[in-house]
């Protein structure tokens, strides 16, 4: 780079947050980033600690407080907006996630919209914004055309319903805003994301992942039937690909990141085979085997991007982790 350019990183102190904070800082990026409690070393002295720290600026922003991300934003080249409220099974969703999901991701568009320096905005979405295909019967692969089905989730409000519409809602709103005030904006599409964090506790979405090795299949077989499919991908290829189209000029709307796709029973065979250390039951009887509507990133890969962790090295990584955490035996 000719000059440091400098990113703002919304909710830095999260699982891809605080990998894309590292990330950016090894290619020499300035580092704008929020969290809610600055004064908390708990929550940001696992990116105090990263190596290029000298160049990392620490904010507190909340999506709940209008114009708090404006420090954080000003003088900045790219904001990667990666905050949102994460509440599994929640009882009040509309109040927890869904407005203010929607409401702070228009708060940060606002204050991008009047800085003048900002070169491209990154949203991160989530495949919970395209996989839920409602009572539909036929299969298609999972594309950037794909959009959650709102109304079947509000109406049949299945696990986790009310992330999935924060996500939805978020995201629409966010490109309906872009186009009314001029913003280049890009969404990325993560799948359910695996692999080590930086962060003190461990991310509820590698339990998820891993669960059929800690023995509870419930949540993974609940998301395969909503979703037709287990699409995978490694945090450090998500975090990557934020960078990759924040940098990419040619890159425009909505990318999909992921790896893999499986079904439970697919990969309760793949882990059974792979870790005959740990039992992991593979008799699923008439549950589908095979994955539905599986989740595409043909566009991030004909943009030029290449994942470097397959199904292989994510599991290997998050089984590491996992027994360096404690979780797993070694
Ligand atoms: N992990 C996955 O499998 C996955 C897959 C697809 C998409 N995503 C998306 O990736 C993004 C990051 O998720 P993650 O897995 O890294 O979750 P995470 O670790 O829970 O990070 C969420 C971040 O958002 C912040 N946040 C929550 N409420 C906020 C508020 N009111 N104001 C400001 N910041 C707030 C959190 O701050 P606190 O620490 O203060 O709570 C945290 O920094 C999210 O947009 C998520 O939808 C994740």
């Amino acid at each position: 780079m000719s000059r440091e350019k400098t990113a703002c990183v919304t909710g830095a102190n999260g699982y891809l947050g605080s990998l894309l904070v590292k990330q950016l800082l090894d290619k020499g990026y300035v580092v704008h980033a929020t969290v809610r409690d600055p004064g908390n070393q708990a929550k940001v002295s696992h990116l105090l600690n990263l190596p290029g720290s000298e160049r990392l600026k620490i904010f507190r922003a909340d999506l709940t407080i209008e114009g708090s991300f404006d420090d954080a934003v000003r003088g900045s080249d790219f904001v990667f907006h990666v905050a949102t409220p994460v509440f599994i099974d929640s009882k009040e969703p509309e109040n927890e996630m869904i407005k203010p999901a929607i409401q702070g991701t228009l708060d940060v568009l606002r204050t991008c919209a009047k800085t003048k320096t900002i070169k491209r905005v990154v949203l991160t979405s989530s495949s919970a914004a395209v996989t839920v295909h409602g009572e539909e019967e036929h299969d298609r692969v999972t594309s950037e055309e794909c959009w959650a089905d709102v109304e079947f989730l509000v109406s049949k409000k299945p696990r986790n319903w009310g992330y999935r519409v924060s996500k939805t809602l978020a995201e629409k709103e966010a490109w309906k805003f872009a186009a009314e005030n001029q913003i280049d904006l890009i969404s990325v599409v993560p799948v359910l994301t695996s692999g080590p964090s930086l962060t003190p506790d461990i991310p509820n979405r590698v339990i998820l992942a891993l669960s059929l090795l800690t023995g509870n299949d419930l949540a993974l077989k609940a998301r395969q039937l909503i979703c037709g499919s287990i699409p995978l991908v490694h945090v450090d290829d998500v975090c990557r690909a934020h960078i990759f189209l924040a940098e990419k000029e040619s890159a425009s709307g909505r990318y999909i990141c992921c790896a893999a796709n499986t079904s439970v029973p697919e990969l309760a065979e793949f882990l059974s085979n792979t870790y005959p250390q740990y039992i992991v039951p593979t008799d699923y009887g008439d549950f589908p085997s095979k994955p539905k509507y599986p989740v595409s990133a043909e566009k991030l890969i004909k943009e030029g991007f290449t994942f470097k962790f397959g199904i292989e090295e994510i599991f290997d990584e998050s089984v590491e982790y996992f027994k360096a955490k404690g979780l797993l035996p070694k």
